[in-house]
């Protein structure tokens, strides 16, 4: 089949390059001239385990193209994907989507024979009703139907979890766009995926459903971890003993900083503004939300009272600034807040991560990156470990830390306590 993905980012360019691998003809196309150039030259744009490779096969056997010319990208297509970014709205918590009508009013002009258009872009529930109220003014109704088809892959594991999904939901009352979107997916339906063929409506809630029942879950044992602290439980305990519960499940049920990346803070605003919309309180998303934004200022207490309140020169070292492991993304990670606050109190902040120096702290003074972890940690007082790479789960801190009198603060809990105690290490954890 011949493929369009319009926005070559987290979820274009990896259901684009995996669309291809599976044997589709596919182009990704985006507006950002210097990204696609760079993807022609076998540059890849984000940090994605596996995705290299399998960039370089594809556009080597021609299945997979990049371009900035739309129209034409349109026209040689007969799925359109919308993957552009539904970021916060800048004056308030609803998403944007002016990326989706922007695109949209583009497709609504390159239409001459039939095309499914979908949205893989997370979008608010009618979102779907409003792009086929808009192609209508000026496309007959027989040359495309409007679809939903949600992205639930995870950064750092999209591969595999776009190869091997739980489940593929599309969203149609059309049954021709139907058939046609179940033989494009049926690779992954043979490996194991449910198929899933709802309202286009339905297909848009179970996104935000989803994205807003995992945040609450990391949520309730974040604040169970607050009370562990205050009873000498270890959090670790809990989350195993509950999340061997078959109805519970022990993903996301590990405590730890708030939760952040390109998701999950905007869906939940965003399911809670279209619930408002139909004048619906969902009070247990909008608590979460408010945890969540309350979690960094716990834990940088956490931080003064493991420093005895003394901030002042100490020399903190992040590992690790991403909202977590395998993944180069910035978008709303914890250590945005906390890293700033703790230089503000008169810290000195040296900061190590796999992916590399971030534009974000660059012109905070007081902030330094190191290129790799034994200089990273060579002169800290405190050490936090931010995210769980794989990089910090063995590193010799006795030897590395020149400072003997280092503090370790875990915030992923990657360390056992009974052996940092065995070790005569300090060394605090999340919900212990
Ligand atoms: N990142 C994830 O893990 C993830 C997972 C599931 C769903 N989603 C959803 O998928 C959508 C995209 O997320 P992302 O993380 O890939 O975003 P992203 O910001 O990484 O990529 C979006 C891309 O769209 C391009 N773009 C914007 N307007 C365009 C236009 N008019 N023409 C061509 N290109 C255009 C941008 O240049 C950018 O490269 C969002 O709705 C997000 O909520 C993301």
């Amino acid at each position: 089949m011949k493929l369009c993905m319009i926005g070559t980012g987290y979820v274009g360019l990896v259901s684009g390059v995996c669309f291809s691998d599976l044997g589709n003809e596919v182009i990704c196309v985006d507006r950002d001239l210097k990204k696609v150039e760079n993807l022609k030259k076998g540059i890849i744009p984000i940090y994605e385990p596996g995705l290299e490779e399998l960039v370089l096969k594809n556009y080597k056997n021609k299945r997979l193209k990049f371009s900035t010319n739309l129209k034409d990208s349109i026209s040689k297509s007969d799925i359109i994907f919308i993957c552009v970014g539904t970021p916060t709205l800048k004056n308030g918590n609803g998403a944007d989507l002016s990326q989706i009508y922007d695109v949209v009013k583009k497709i609504r002009g390159s239409i001459s024979k039939f095309k499914i258009i979908i949205t893989k872009s997370t979008v608010p529930v009618t979102t779907g009703d409003e792009i086929q109220k808009i192609i209508s003014q000026k496309v007959s109704k027989k040359l495309f139907s409007v679809v939903s088809n949600p992205e639930f892959l995870r950064e750092g594991e999209a591969i595999r979890d776009f190869i091997y999904p739980d489940r593929v939901v599309i969203g149609t009352n059309d049954k021709k766009s139907n058939k046609i979107l179940k033989n494009l997916y049926s690779p992954l339906i043979s490996k194991g995926a449910k198929y899933v063929n709802t309202s286009r409506r339905a297909a848009e809630l179970i996104k935000y459903a989803s994205n807003a029942f995992l945040a609450t879950k990391i949520t309730f044992i974040n604040e169970l971890a607050n009370l562990c602290e205050k009873i000498n439980v270890n959090i670790e305990d809990i989350s195993i003993g509950m999340g061997l519960d078959k109805r519970i499940g022990g993903r996301f049920l590990r405590a730890g900083p708030a939760y952040g990346g390109s998701c999950f803070p905007k869906d939940t605003k965003a399911i809670t503004i279209t619930a408002d919309k139909f004048k619906t309180n969902l009070s247990v998303i909008k608590s979460v939300i408010k945890s969540n934004e309350n979690r960094s200022s716990l834990l940088l207490k956490r931080v003064f009272e493991i420093l005895n309140g003394k901030i002042m020169n100490k020399k903190i070292c992040f590992l690790g600034v991403t909202f977590k492991a395998n993944t180069d993304d910035m978008r709303d990670s914890s250590s945005l807040s906390m890293i700033p606050s703790l230089v503000k109190k008169g810290a000195k902040v040296n900061y190590f991560d796999p992916t590399g120096e971030k534009d974000n702290f660059k012109k905070l003074k007081n902030v330094n990156y190191s290129d790799n972890i034994k200089i990273a940690v060579k002169d800290s007082d405190l050490i936090i470990i931010h995210t769980e790479w794989n990089d910090f789960k063995s590193i010799n801190f006795k030897k590395e830390v020149q400072n003997k009198k280092f503090i370790i603060f875990d915030m992923r809990n990657i360390y056992s306590p009974s052996k940092m105690k065995e070790l005569k290490i300090k060394y605090f954890s999340v919900g212990s």
